[in-house]
């Protein structure tokens, strides 16, 4: 999928499930769990050895859109585009790897923690950005504060952020769409819990669909 199809299906969606694969196999069923349950996208963060494999699996289901997460390094962009990413997520802004990104035509999104960072990132050309960790920098509120001077900016938060305060995040008018583990959880997808994954997928979808963004 190219950059701005990528984007558009993040918009439409407004969810990042992250998701931490031990075994390739699994992306075998996960890919139409997600699918079926209304949230074409995952991102696979490559901390574990199966997550490049996972990526290859994932990218034969068809209208899923993939995110490679922890991206930390330009061999790391070659590495998931070749396995199939659309979309680079970093947990940290490191020019390089967005160069790299916007290069082979890949949607970079890189993590920023302060006003800096953001100032950084634009320098290089990018508009739409993680904030992370979110919950430990203070939240929604601080996000807003942040976001204030950059109306330009748009935001993915990501890192602490629960079922229970995901709507605060979606109300802000700087947010893109909210990032977390807390859609596929990794000890229901050791489990193997198809059913436990889908209704949490279907919790955050209609979270989504039913809180639109609030004027800032
Ligand atoms: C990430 O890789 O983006 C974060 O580790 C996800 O954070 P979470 O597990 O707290 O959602």
């Amino acid at each position: 999928m190219d950059p701005d199809g990528a984007r558009s299906l993040l918009v439409s969606c407004r969810l990042l499930p992250v998701i931490v694969l031990n075994d390739a196999d699994t992306a075998g069923w996960l890919g139409s769990t997600l699918v079926d349950n209304g949230l074409p996208i995952a991102e696979v963060t490559l901390r574990t050895p199966a997550a490049l494999q996972a990526i290859e699996r994932l990218a034969e289901v068809p209208g899923l859109l993939l995110a490679a997460g922890t991206v930390v390094s330009v061999e790391q962009v070659d590495q998931a585009a070749q396995a199939g990413a659309s979309v680079i997520v970093s947990p940290g802004f490191d020019a390089e790897v967005v160069q790299r990104s916007l290069e082979r035509g890949l949607l970079p999104i890189p993590g920023v923690a302060t006003a800096t960072e953001v100032q950084a990132a634009l320098r290089a050309g990018v508009q739409l950005l993680k904030f992370f960790p979110a919950g430990s920098l203070g939240g929604p509120r601080t996000l807003q504060a942040l976001a204030a001077p950059f109306p330009q900016v748009r935001f993915v938060p990501t890192g602490g952020i629960g079922a229970d305060d995901l709507v605060a995040y979606l109300r802000l008018s700087c947010v893109t769409a909210v990032g977390g583990s807390f859609m596929v959880p990794s000890a229901l997808l050791r489990a193997g819990d198809r059913q436990a994954i889908g209704e949490r997928i279907r919790a955050a979808v209609a979270a989504a669909s039913a809180t639109a963004a609030e004027p800032s």
